[in-house]
């Protein structure tokens, strides 16, 4: 089974952030993880701020990118953004599928797998964010309810799309909750995603990252991070404090 040498680590600043902020943020980031070169480090902002992203990071060893993108490549879809203006701003990542948008604005798995497929077709990397509820995990269905996720973009481009992108294993539960999933949960659900992008032997996916997301801190990164199966993280508040994150990277980029 192929298994990607190269971590990643990726903060989602989700609604957050302004001109000042960012600014700051990013060079401060930047300057201190300009030596890490065993990961890939990625910061995903509000669309608004992509262009002082690339303005910041563009002579760096960090990526930027967003946290949506529009379904449709163009034409009457008033505030959407659409992926050929992601790459007007040389964004690497773009966040599809991350449960804060399927619950409030109902995205369905269609809409996610449409998303993912046009963020490939411009070659940038798709993060899809896959995960269950508290209520789903509880009736030990998580494996379905990922399994479904992933399925229907399989279903509908098959599996060499996964080629190039990055899935992460982010439970809902986990997510904003100081509850992260413990590194054996992390490690059961990332090796399930994996086996069941692998079963099939007709393609070989290269270079597919499965990442854990959900209450990532400095405190817990190593144990997670440092899973066989777990290939980095995606961090939310802890992206948003320049030195923690700083901090995550470094423990991610010393295993
Ligand atoms: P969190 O968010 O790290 O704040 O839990 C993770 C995410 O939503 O990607």
């Amino acid at each position: 089974m192929n298994k990607v040498s190269k971590k990643v680590v990726v903060g989602n600043l989700k609604m957050n952030g302004s001109l000042d902020f960012n600014e700051k943020h990013f060079n401060q980031i930047k300057i201190a993880l300009k030596d890490v070169n065993t990961i890939d480090i990625g910061i995903c902002v509000s669309y608004p701020y992509l262009f002082q992203a690339q303005m910041i990071f563009q002579d760096s060893n960090i990526s930027w990118g967003s946290q949506n993108v529009a379904k449709d490549e163009k034409g009457p879809f008033t505030g959407e953004v659409s992926v050929a203006m992601l790459t007007d701003f040389n964004s690497k990542y773009a966040i599809v599928g991350h449960s804060e948008r399927s619950t409030a604005y109902c995205e369905s798995d269609e809409n996610i797998a449409t998303k993912f497929s046009i963020v490939k077709s411009k070659s940038m990397t798709p993060l899809l964010c896959v995960g269950e509820t508290l209520i789903e995990r509880e009736a030990g269905i998580m494996e379905r309810v990922v399994a479904n996720q992933i399925e229907t973009i399989r279903k509908k481009y098959g599996t060499n799309v996964f080629k190039n992108s990055i899935i992460a294993y982010e439970p809902i539960w986990a997510i904003g909750s100081d509850l992260a999933a413990s590194p054996e949960q992390a490690d059961h659900m990332c090796n399930f995603i994996r086996n069941l992008i692998h079963e099939d032997k007709n393609n070989s996916i290269d270079d597919l990252k499965i990442i854990y997301g959900g209450s990532v801190n400095s405190k817990n990164a190593l144990q997670l991070c440092g899973l066989e199966s777990v290939d980095g993280a995606l961090i939310g508040r802890g992206s948003l404090n320049a030195e923690e994150f700083i901090k995550i990277c470094q423990i991610v980029n010393s295993l």
